[in-house]
Parts: C-alpha cells; sequence; structure tokens
C-alpha cells in the first residue's frame, strides 16, 4: 500500500521504516531540508536503537522528500508533526494545519485516501482536520473527493521505539468511516498477524501474543492516547512520592517498587523513582488534557499532583545538594546524562535542564556528560552555561559532587574508583537509583539515592 508520511521526526521515521520494512510503500515527507538531505545520505537523523538497520533493510521502499506528492488512488497519509505546548498548556496545531492544507491541496479527483492522525491531538481533532480538508476541496471544486480520516495515536517509547512499532501491544483507530478502519487494517495487517521476519536487531519477544486492533470513535481514540500518557506518567510520579516517604521512614524505595511491582494488576515497568519524567511527551500532554478539561469545566486533581509531584522531584535533586554541599557558589557539579531517558538523544524537557537552570542560578559551576545526546543538547540549546566532557573521567575531575541524571545502562558499570580520584570532594547523587550504593562506598565515593535512606542492600534475585 501507498503510504506518506507527514513529519519525519522521532515519530514518523520509526513508524514510516516499520511500514516499509513489512512491505508497504513509504514516502517520508519532511519541511526540514537537512534532516531530509542527511536521510537521503543514509545518515541517521535520530539515536534509536535498531532503527538505522530497519530503514537499510526496507531501503528501496522508503522515499524521502521536503515536498508532498500529489495524492491519487488508493492509500494512507498520516500526519506525523509536531504538536508542542502553547502558554497555555493547549496543544499547538499549527504544523497539523498547515500539513492538513497541503493534503487538501494535493488530493487528485478519483482519490480514495485515508487522512490519519498519529500526532497526539486534542479532542475533536478529527473534526478539525476534516473541516480544513473539505474546505480547501471545496474551493478546488473537489466536493466529490471523499475525504477519510481517522485518529491512529502513537503509542512508541523513545529508546525502544523500533521494537514498539514492530510489535505493539494494541493498534487503536478512531474512525467514522468504516472505508477508513478497513484500509487501515489492511495496512497494519502485518503487525497484527505477525507476518513477517524480524529484522536481526529486532527479535520478535517470546510468546508474543498478537496484538488487537480497537476500534472506535475519534474521541475515545483521542482521549485514549492522552489517558495513557497520564496514567504513565502518574505511575512515575506515585513511586517518586512513596519515595519521599521511604527516605523518612527508612525503607528502600527500589525494594517496595520491585514488590509492589511484580503484582501484575501493578505491573514493573514505570516505577522507577530518581529524578522524574521528561521527554517531548509526558510535560506536553499532561498540560494538554488539563486545559481541554479546563475548557470543559472539569478538573483533574490527579493529573495536576502528577505534574506538580514531577517538579519535585527535580528540585528535590537541587535541595539535596544543596543540604550536602551547603554553599552550591562556585562547586563544581558533574551530571552524567543529558538525554530526558537512556537510549535516546532527545533532549527536550529533558531533567538535566532544570539541573542546570537552578544549579547555575545558584552560582555552581556545571559540567555534563552524555554518550549520546551531547550533540543533540548543544544544536537545541547552544550557549548553555556548561562545560562539555568527553568522558565521564574528564567530567569527575575537579567535581565536587557527581549526579546520575539519565539512566544510561553505560553509568550502570562506571569506573567509580577512577572518578573518585579525580574528583574533589566525594558525593555521588544517584538520581536514577542505578547504582549500588555498598559499590560506589567502596570506591571512596558518599553516596545519596532516591528513596534509599542508606547504601541499598543486596537484593536476592526473584
Ligand atoms: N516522540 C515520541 O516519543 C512520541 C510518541 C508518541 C506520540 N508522539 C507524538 O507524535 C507527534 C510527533 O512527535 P515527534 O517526537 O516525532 O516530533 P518531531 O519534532 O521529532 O518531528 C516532527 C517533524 O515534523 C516536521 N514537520 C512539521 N510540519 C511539517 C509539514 N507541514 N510538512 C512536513 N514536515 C513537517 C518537522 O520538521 C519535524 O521533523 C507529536 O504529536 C507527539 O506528541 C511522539
Amino acid at each position: 500500500m501507498n503510504v506518506t508520511i507527514i513529519g519525519a521526526g522521532y515519530v514518523g521515521l520509526t513508524t514510516g521504516a516499520a511500514l516499509a520494512y513489512v512491505g508497504h510503500d513509504v514516502t517520508l515527507v519532511d519541511k526540514n531540508q537537512a534532516l531530509v538531505d542527511r536521510l537521503n545520505a543514509g545518515e541517521p537523523t535520530i539515536h534509536e536503537p535498531g532503527l538505522q538497520e530497519l530503514i537499510s533493510l526496507a531501503a528501496d521502499r522508503i522515499h524521502v522528500t521536503t515536498d508532498l506528492p500529489n495524492l491519487d488512488g488508493h492509500g494512507v497519509v498520516m500526519l506525523a508533526v509536531g504538536t508542542p505546548p502553547k502558554d497555555n498548556g493547549d496543544a499547538d496545531l499549527r504544523y497539523v494545519d498547515v500539513a492538513a492544507q497541503e493534503i487538501g491541496e494535493r488530493l487528485q479527483p478519483g482519490a480514495t485516501v485515508t487522512v490519519v492522525n498519529k500526532s497526539t491531538v486534542p479532542v475533536g481533532s478529527a473534526l478539525h482536520v476534516q473541516g480544513i480538508l473539505e474546505r480547501t476541496l471545496r474551493r478546488r471544486g473537489l466536493d466529490s473527493v471523499p475525504v477519510r480520516i481517522a485518529s491512529n495515536p502513537e503509542f512508541l517509547a523513545e529508546g525502544r521505539a523500533v521494537l514498539d512499532s514492530l510489535y505493539p501491544d494494541r493498534i487503536v483507530i478512531g474512525t467514522e468511516a468504516p472505508e477508513a478502519a478497513a484500509t487501515l487494517r489492511e495496512l497494519y495487517a502485518p503487525l497484527l498477524e505477525q507476518t513477517f521476519e524480524p529484522p536481526p536487531g529486532a527479535p520478535r519477544p517470546e510468546r508474543l501474543p498478537l496484538p488487537p486492533m480497537i476500534t472506535t470513535t475519534p474521541t475515545s481514540a483521542e482521549v485514549t492516547k492522552y489517558a495513557a500518557n497520564a496514567f504513565l506518567a502518574t505511575k512515575i510520579s506515585f513511586i517518586n512520592e512513596f519515595a519521599g516517604l521511604a527516605e523518612r521512614v527508612g525503607a528502600d524505595i527500589t525494594e517496595v517498587a520491585r514488590a509492589i511491582g511484580l503484582d501484575d494488576r501493578i505491573g514493573g515497568r514505570y516505577l522507577h523513582a530518581g529524578i522524574g519524567w521528561g521527554g517531548s511527551c509526558f510535560g506536553k500532554d499532561t498540560a494538554a488534557i488539563l486545559a481541554t478539561a479546563d475548557t470543559y469545566g472539569y478538573r483533574m486533581p490527579i493529573v495536576e499532583a502528577t505534574v506538580g509531584v514531577n517538579r519535585d522531584a527535580r528540585l528535590r535533586v537541587v535541595e539535596r545538594l544543596q543540604d550536602d554541599l551547603k554553599v552550591l557558589r562556585g562547586r563544581t557539579i558533574g551530571l552524567l546524562g543529558l538525554a530526558f531517558k537512556g537510549n535516546t538523544d532527545d533532549v527536550r524537557d529533558a531533567p538535566a535542564l532544570t539541573l542546570i537552570e537552578h544549579l547555575t542560578e545558584r552560582g555552581a559551576v556545571v559540567k555534563v556528560h552524555d554518550p549520546i545526546a551531547m550533540p543533540s543538547m548543544q544544536r537545541d540549546h547552544a550557549g548553555l552555561p556548561v562545560e562539555y566532557a568527553a568522558s565521564e573521567r574528564e567530567l569527575a575531575e575537579g567535581c565536587d559532587a557527581l549526579v546520575v541524571v539519565t539512566d544510561w545502562d553505560a553509568y550502570r558499570t562506571l569506573p567509580l574508583k577512577d572518578l573518585a580520584d579525580v574528583m574533589k570532594g566525594d558525593l555521588l547523587l544517584d538520581a536514577r537509583n542505578l547504582i549500588d550504593g555498598r559499590t560506589a562506598e567502596a570506591a571512596g565515593l558518599r553516596y545519596v539515592g532516591v528513596g534509599r535512606a542508606a547504601p541499598a542492600a543486596e537484593v536476592a534475585p526473584v
């Protein structure tokens, strides 16, 4: 099937690569000329495990361009453009509007195309996009071209986006048009039935249940995406709230989380206490759902609290440094990690940014290291008042304290003794609970985790 995807960022590119890999002809359209040039040169534009392999395996079915081609015949056009927050938290639909307008300009007589909202968009966006298309077609005298709209929210998580795209838990389609549902069932058939040969870099998980396709109304699909992200954000804030209590009563939150996560009504994922969530989705989507609720005269105190607890989780790391070092002015603090989480180069709404802002405000010198995300930080936040270090050792040199900010696997096995040797102070603040406290103390560091009263005891395997 012909699939055109507007927006070749984290979602558009991964979705496009997965759909091409399972046999569709994919055209990726992005306004960003530099990004298109890099994709056409075979260069990675984002760091996502397994993505380059998937792109190269499907290269002859992926076309990348800056211009939306004419849309005729049968197929699918997906909107995967950004929906950043406005000042009041509402999702800014300006990129969606431009893309929808362009689709309306490119639809040709006789086309039976399904237009899919894959971007995370507020309630009513399917109707909104439909209106733009219908008005554009009417102006062009093409009222007879059918407008088929579907909402198809994306649930992939950065860092495991290829796995999530090839082996989704579920596919949600919200549409009033039976033809659109049928087209999307055909599009997703290889994923729904898992009929493709897995790529070497992203093997199919064992005993994978076939994902259901849930067909519902556009509004329910739109709400589903926000409910999913608000729930995951709440789960992280929940365990962070308990981490604060654990610190006071002397419990170890990593053991508590493990013990409750084994209850399959709760589940262990998104239950790691630390510096809280970040990234391009949770903050923006919780703000957007609160703005939507406000518009409809409704309050969502759980989501409000989730946002507040997350803000506090970040600030608590600054306060812990302050409590320990007393004076922050003139101190050198080394941040291990810039990406908002491990396995991605994405620094949007990264907790590291909050730390940098608050620590430099209090006069500290901030050094930073990240195995992958330093170039994206330098690109997206040029002029940030930090010193970039090429290695963990270079970062540690002269530091009063080190803070583990990102849960990179590489940071689980840091050469702690080497780092301790070149530091000025001895504080290791593990804001991701990645490191075994006793190992850190044996290396000569003073270890402080989140929600752990003392260096963690050995946890017996379950
Ligand atoms: N990143 C995630 O983990 C994730 C997960 C699920 C859903 N989403 C949602 O998916 C959407 C896209 O997110 P993303 O992270 O991929 O964004 P992104 O910023 O990485 O990519 C968006 C791309 O769209 C391009 N673009 C904007 N307007 C365009 C136009 N008119 N024509 C062509 N290209 C255009 C931009 O140049 C950019 O490359 C958002 O609504 C987001 O909330 C993101």
